[in-house]
């Protein structure tokens, strides 16, 4: 017996990386989960993968719908799918700010909006977010991608609050760096790989990257009925970056 049993759980973005970690994890402890993402072919079973574009309202009501079809009921929406944007605030123009926030921020609202219906009807609703460090400190060229995680920071918690009397609960993680795909993708553009990694690695208190299952168990322990009372929180999975200020090494 798994603790989301008869539960029924979308994670967008869930075909790679923290979402498909937290998309098996969920189905591990006994839900049924969709993965709604642009590359859903890629989502293997017991996974049901969903074509989905977050930034495409008549794509996500689909998925929503499809979900809902097959596994008649959702419970669990984990807000997940988003992309990164490097640089100053000199150095993304108009269009990339609106496409970055079009993914990370108002896919949030697309998604949940659509799933809301459902989860009304849920004894055990719970939406949670993927959100950032980057909405809580400063981190150097990521002007863009902080503001958009700056804003699903903000959004968790007015969402908590909105949908209380729904019975909803609406909470947020916080990665630091994780070593998922995306991480492997900007190591390889960087001129020295190696050193990267190390620079990242160094930044956070533990000294390695977090890893994506590590995140995945935050997800699901927010999106468990065992987190009950919990709801406008944030969980920081950062190797101790927010919160831990220590002596220099050596
Ligand atoms: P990833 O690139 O491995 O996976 C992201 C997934 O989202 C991909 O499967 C992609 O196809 C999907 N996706 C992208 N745009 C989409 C769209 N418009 N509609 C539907 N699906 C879409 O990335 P990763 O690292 O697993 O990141 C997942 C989340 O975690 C993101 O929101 C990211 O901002 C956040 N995060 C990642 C950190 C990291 O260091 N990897 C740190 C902190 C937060």
């Amino acid at each position: 017996m798994g603790d989301f049993d008869g539960l029924v759980a979308a994670v967008t973005g869930g075909a790679s990386g923290i979402g498909l970690a937290a998309a098996q994890l969920l189905a591990d402890r006994g839900a049924q989960v969709a993965c709604l993402d642009l590359n859903a072919a890629d989502v293997k079973d017991p996974l049901y993968g969903v074509a989905c574009d977050v930034t495409d309202g008549r794509s996500v009501q689909a998925a929503v719908d499809a979900v809902v079809e097959r596994f008649g009921r959702l419970d669990i929406v984990v807000n997940n799918a988003g992309i990164g944007a490097q640089g100053t605030v000199a150095d993304n123009d108009d269009a990339e700010w609106h496409r970055v926030l079009d993914v990370n921020v108002v896919g949030i609202a697309r998604v949940s909006r659509a799933a809301l219906p459902h989860l009304r009807q849920s004894g055990a609703a719970a939406i949670v977010n993927t959100c950032s460090i980057a909405a809580t400190a400063g981190i150097p060229q990521r002007a863009l991608y902080s503001a958009s995680k700056g804003a699903v920071r903000a959004l968790t918690f007015a969402m908590a609050a909105d949908h209380v009397p729904d019975g909803i609960r609406v909470n947020c993680v916080n990665p630091g760096t994780a070593d998922t795909p995306w991480v492997a993708r900007l190591l390889a553009k960087a001129d020295d790989p190696e050193a990267e990694r190390k620079a990242l690695e160094a930044r956070q208190p533990m000294g390695r990257l977090v890893s994506a299952d590590e995140v995945a168990q935050a997800i699901a322990y927010l999106a468990s009925p065992a987190a009950g009372s919990s709801t406008g929180v944030e969980v920081c999975v950062d190797g101790g970056m927010q919160n831990l200020r220590l002596r220099p090494r050596g």
